[in-house]
């Protein structure tokens, strides 16, 4: 079951999105393991998303009564355009110049590519890991883009290598990435974050 998340479900989400980004390179190095601090900058995100920025739209998926994942989505109809904010990395995060990186070429992306107006963004897709690979994913995709084309809008996302081939399968192309060198930070390897753009249908 898919419904609106209230205020209320904000510290669950937030420990969501921290397990389920445990198993993401990436997350790891911007975040850390799980942690009470990085829940609490998740919860912060998220409220601060809900109460301040009235394009935000965050459905939840109840699975026997607990909540399994979350879609966090921003829906700007007409000529809305993303709020611009700065972002600090939490205290807990190991590599500050990897998320710093990382978010800053996220927002240069969405300028470049005119990321608002008459679009659905996708902010964040987490599923408990209890919950993974049994479709919890793929319906809180459905059910955004379903409202994506009610309205007739495109949608934009930033995809993990573990939400790519979902993405690909909803009808979302390549158009750019984001690289980050992580052996400019102290830590060996690299990521590539693809940015996504699915045609309004
Ligand atoms: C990506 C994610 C939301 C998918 O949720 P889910 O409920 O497991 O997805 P579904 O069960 O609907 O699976 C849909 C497809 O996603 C892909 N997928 C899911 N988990 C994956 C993983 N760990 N690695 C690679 N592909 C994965 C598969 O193609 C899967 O289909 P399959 O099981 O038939 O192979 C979930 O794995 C998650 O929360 N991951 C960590 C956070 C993250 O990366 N979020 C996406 C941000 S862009």
């Amino acid at each position: 079951m898919i419904t609106p998340a209230e205020p209320s479900d904000t510290p669950t989400l937030a420990r969501i999105q921290s397990a389920a980004f445990e198993s993401d390179l990436l997350g790891q190095l911007m975040f850390g393991p799980s942690s009470a601090e990085g829940d609490a900058f998740a919860a912060a995100e998220i409220q601060d998303a809900i109460h301040s920025d009235r394009s935000t739209r965050i459905m939840k998926a109840v699975v026997d009564g607990e909540v399994a994942g979350y879609a966090h989505w921003h829906v700007y109809t007409g000529a809305m355009a993303p709020l611009k904010k700065e972002k600090t990395p939490p205290a807990c995060s190991p590599f500050p110049g990897i998320f710093l990186s990382f978010f800053g070429q996220m927002a240069d992306k969405r300028v470049e590519h005119g990321v608002g107006t008459n679009q659905a963004v996708l902010q964040v897709l987490a599923v408990s890991p209890e919950h993974q690979r049994k479709g919890v994913g793929a319906a809180l995709l459905r059910e955004g883009l379903d409202h994506a084309d009610q309205h007739g809008l495109t949608a934009w996302l930033e995809a993990t290598e573990a939400g790519y081939p979902l993405y690909r399968r909803f009808g979302f192309k390549d158009v750019d990435e984001i690289a980050v060198d992580f052996t400019r930070f102290g830590h060996e390897g690299s990521n590539r974050t693809v940015c996504m753009l699915r045609d309004k249908q």
